[in-house]
């Protein structure tokens, strides 16, 4: 499929050596993973307080974890997609790439992205509260729906940022880092709402980066972008990719 990129977005893609991509809940949408805004969005069903914050998971841990246990077993079943797979082929032409994702859903990595941050946590892994151990096995639940860890018999929780909580400070602090090299920035299926997560793109611009979005919809980030590709993240980060593909060739020559 081929996409008509602008002659500046073609310069920055054949000279840049740093990039990143800052991706949402709609680089997985394509995988089946409902996104949480717009019209059948999650927290257009589900109230987010009652489900995804620390005084949700104290009143009632068992319904919590049920919609973790639910979530998990989504995210078990599904694949990354034509989306996920372009950042793997595009991180090879770069000299430093990094992928800040605020998904949960871990397909980046399953697709060979080797450099992801996540800022949101990551819905495979979970940890003991009290004793802050790492717990993969959440098989481990008791008859009230808890899972208990079993090294000291605290309560374990996902390990996922919830609402009211800070961001896990080494993975902010390295998406930073990124953002702030990049020569160029792609925004990609995220609605740019929630921050910390969601000041990156502004931060990028204002480094200097040219910042490239894709999305289907615009969103509060459109105007302050550089250019707005505006579609399914599966059909234009194939084409992009194509695209600095060529480009890398052609210099190669
Ligand atoms: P949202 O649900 O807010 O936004 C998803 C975005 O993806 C929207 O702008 C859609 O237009 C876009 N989109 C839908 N399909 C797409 C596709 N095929 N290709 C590209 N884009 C597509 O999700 P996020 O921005 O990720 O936080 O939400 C940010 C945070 O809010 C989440 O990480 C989560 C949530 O509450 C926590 O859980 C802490």
């Amino acid at each position: 499929m081929s996409v008509h990129l602008s002659d500046s977005l073609l310069a920055v893609l054949s000279r840049a050596t740093r990039a990143v991509a800052f991706t949402g809940a709609g680089i997985s949408a394509e995988s089946g993973v409902p996104t949480f805004r717009g019209a059948d969005g999650l927290w257009n069903k589900l109230k987010p307080e009652e489900l995804a914050s620390m005084d949700a998971f104290m009143k009632n841990p068992a319904l919590v974890w049920e919609w973790y246990v639910h979530r998990k077993t989504i995210m078990a079943a599904i694949v990354p997609n034509e989306g996920h797979r372009a950042l793997v082929r595009m991180e090879r032409h770069f000299a430093e790439f990094a992928v800040v994702t605020q998904n949960i859903d871990n397909l980046h990595r399953r697709a060979g992205s080797t450099r992801v941050m996540e800022l949101h946590g990551n819905i495979e892994r979970n940890y003991c509260m009290q004793c802050g151990k790492a717990c993969p096995d959440v098989a481990v639940v008791t008859d009230r729906g808890i899972p208990t860890c079993p090294a000291c018999g605290g309560r374990i929780r996902p390990d996922v940022v919830w609402f009211g909580e800070m961001l896990p400070d080494d993975e902010w602090e390295a998406a930073v880092r990124a953002t702030e090299r990049a020569e160029i920035f792609f925004s990609i299926g995220t609605s740019g709402v929630v921050y910390p997560a969601a000041s990156l793109p502004l931060m990028a611009r204002q480094a200097g980066a040219y910042v490239v979005e894709i999305n289907p919809d615009p969103t509060p980030l459109t105007p302050r972008a550089d250019e707005f590709l505006r579609g399914p993240a599966g059909m234009l980060l194939p084409a992009i990719c194509e695209e600095l593909e060529q480009c890398r060739q052609k210099r190669g020559r």
